[in-house]
C-alpha cells in the first residue's frame, strides 16, 4: 500500500461537507465587505518567497527544479503571490484594492494536531492605503469571517511592529542578530534571546526595555505605558474605528513580531484558546512588498486564517451541523418497476434535490438498508399497485413513517418538509 505523504490530509465526503460549509461562510463574509476572489498559481519561482518572507519561511519550503532547471517553491503563502500579481497586472486598478483568496499552502514542518505540512487559508488583501481605517477594515473583516464560521471564542491581539523592529534595527546594527532576535521574540523566547543578548555583549538595558514593550498586553489604556509616537496613535485611531464596527473585544499586545518578514505597521493575531499549542488561527498586518517585485511602493494589509485550525476549533464547540447527504433514494420494489425509478430520480434532481436510486439491483430490504447507511431523509419505494395509481410510497427514514404520495407531488412533499 502507497501511504500518503506525512503531514498531509485526506478527506471524505463527511469531513468535506463541514469544511466547505465553514469556508463558505468566510467567503460570503469577504464578499459582504467588498471584497473580490482571486486565484494563484499553487507554484511561483521560488525567489517571489525567498526575497523577503524571512529565513523561517525558507527553512520551510518546498522548493525543486523543474525540468527546464528553474527553481520553483510550492507557495508557503499566498500574500506575496498576490502582490507579484498586483504588480504584474492589477497595479492601474482604482485603490483601494479589495482581493481575497482560498488554496492550498505548503510548508515542512513537523506535523501534529493542527499542524500540516499541505494546510488550506482564507485570506485578504487590501492594496492602496495604510490609514487606521484600513487596518481597522481589514481586521473587521476578519472577525467577520471567524464570526461567520460560528467560531464562539477566540482572542484577537493588535500590536505595532513598527515599535519593537525599530528599536532592534537602531540598536542592534548587525542585521543578522538583529534578525535572530525578533525571531526570538516572534516565539516569545527570551531564555534564548538573554543567551544572544550575552554572547554577543548586548547592553543588557536593551534588554529589559525589549521585554518590557513585549509585556504590553491587554485593553488599549496599556498604550499609556508608552511615550506616545506615530505608532500609539495609529493604534489607538484603529481601535477607534473597530469600536464604531462594533467589534470590542480586541487586545491590545506589542509582543506580536510575526513570523514572515515584510511587515512594516500593523501586525495582529487571533488565537482559538481551545486548540492548545497550534492555537492561532489568523496572521495578518500592514506591509509593502510590491516595489521589491518591480512595482511602485504601495502600502497593503492583510490576513490569512488557517481554515484548518478554524474547523477544528469551531468542532471543539460543538458539531458542525451539515444538510443531509442525500434527499432522496429512490428503491424499484420490483424488478419491472426499474423503468419507472429512473424517471423519478430524473425529476426529482431536476427539482434541486440530491436524489439517487438503486444502480445495483438490490431487494427492497437491502436498498432500504443502504439509504439508511449514507444518510438519505427519505427512500421513495416504487411499487406494482402504487405505480397503477401513478403514486409511490414516500418513507421518512428517521420515524419510519411511511404515506402514498402521487408521483408528480413526491418532489414538493420533500422540499416542503425540510421547510
Ligand atoms: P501566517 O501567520 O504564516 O501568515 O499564516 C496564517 C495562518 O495560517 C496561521 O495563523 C495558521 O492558522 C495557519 N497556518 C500556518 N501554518 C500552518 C500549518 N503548518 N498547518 C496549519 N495551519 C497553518 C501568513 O501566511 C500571511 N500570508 C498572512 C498575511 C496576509 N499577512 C498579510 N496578508
Amino acid at each position: 500500500m502507497i501511504q500518503r505523504p506525512r503531514g498531509t490530509r485526506d478527506f471524505g465526503p463527511a469531513e468535506m461537507a463541514k469544511r466547505r460549509k465553514v469556508e463558505q461562510a468566510m467567503r460570503d463574509a469577504c464578499a459582504r465587505f467588498g471584497f473580490g476572489e482571486v486565484v494563484t498559481p499553487t507554484f511561483e519561482h521560488s525567489e517571489l518567497f525567498t526575497l523577503r518572507s524571512g529565513q523561517g519561511i525558507i527553512d520551510e519550503m518546498y522548493v525543486f527544479k523543474d525540468k527546464g532547471d528553474r527553481e520553483m517553491a510550492l507557495r508557503p503563502e499566498i500574500t506575496a503571490a498576490v502582490i507579484r500579481f498586483y504588480v504584474n497586472e492589477m497595479s492601474t486598478m482604482p485603490k483601494p484594492l479589495k482581493l481575497y483568496y482560498l488554496g492550498n499552502c505548503f510548508r515542512y514542518e513537523n506535523p501534529q494536531s493542527g499542524r500540516y505540512r499541505e494546510f488550506f487559508q482564507i485570506g485578504a488583501e487590501l492594496i492602496g492605503t495604510k490609514t487606521p481605517e484600513t487596518d481597522a477594515e481589514i481586521i473587521a473583516l476578519a472577525v467577520n469571517c471567524i464570526r461567520s464560521a460560528g467560531l464562539e471564542n477566540f482572542v484577537v491581539r493588535i500590536g505595532h511592529i513598527g515599535i519593537l523592529k525599530s528599536l532592534v534595527k537602531d540598536q542592534i546594527k548587525d542585521e543578522a542578530t538583529a534578525a535572530e532576535i525578533l525571531r526570538m521574540l516572534d516565539k516569545e523566547d527570551f531564555d534564548a534571546m538573554g543567551d544572544v543578548f550575552d554572547a554577543k555583549a548586548l547592553p543588557r538595558g536593551l534588554f529589559d526595555k525589549i521585554v518590557s514593550i513585549a509585556d504590553i498586553k491587554g485593553g488599549i489604556d496599556e498604550l499609556n505605558n508608552l511615550e506616545d509616537s506615530d505608532a500609539t496613535r495609529h493604534l489607538r485611531e484603529v481601535f477607534d474605528v473597530l469600536k464604531l464596527y462594533g467589534i470590542e473585544e480586541c487586545q491590545v499586545d506589542l509582543g506580536i513580531v510575526r513570523g514572515l518578514d515584510y511587515y512594516s505597521g500593523m501586525v495582529f493575531e487571533v488565537d482559538a484558546p481551545r486548540l492548545g499549542a497550534e492555537k492561532q488561527i489568523l496572521g495578518g498586518g500592514s506591509y509593502t512588498l510590491s516595489e521589491l517585485f518591480g512595482g511602485e511602493p504601495v502600502f497593503s494589509t492583510g490576513f490569512a486564517i488557517g481554515i484548518d485550525r478554524v474547523v477544528l476549533a469551531v468542532e471543539a464547540e460543538g458539531p458542525i451541523k451539515t444538510p443531509a447527504p442525500l434527499d432522496a433514494y429512490v428503491i424499484p420494489a420490483k424488478d419491472d418497476m426499474r423503468k419507472y425509478a429512473f424517471g423519478i430520480v430524473a425529476r426529482l434532481r431536476s427539482q434541486g434535490l440530491k436524489a439517487d436510486v438503486d444502480i445495483m439491483r438490490r431487494n427492497l430490504s437491502k436498498n432500504l438498508k443502504y439509504a439508511a447507511s449514507v444518510g438519505a431523509s427519505y427512500a421513495i419505494i416504487v411499487g406494482n399497485e402504487e405505480m397503477a395509481k401513478r403514486s409511490v410510497t414516500l418513507r421518512d427514514m428517521k420515524t419510519g413513517k411511511q404515506q402514498v404520495v402521487l408521483v408528480d407531488e413526491v418532489g414538493s412533499a420533500i422540499i416542503g418538509s425540510s421547510k
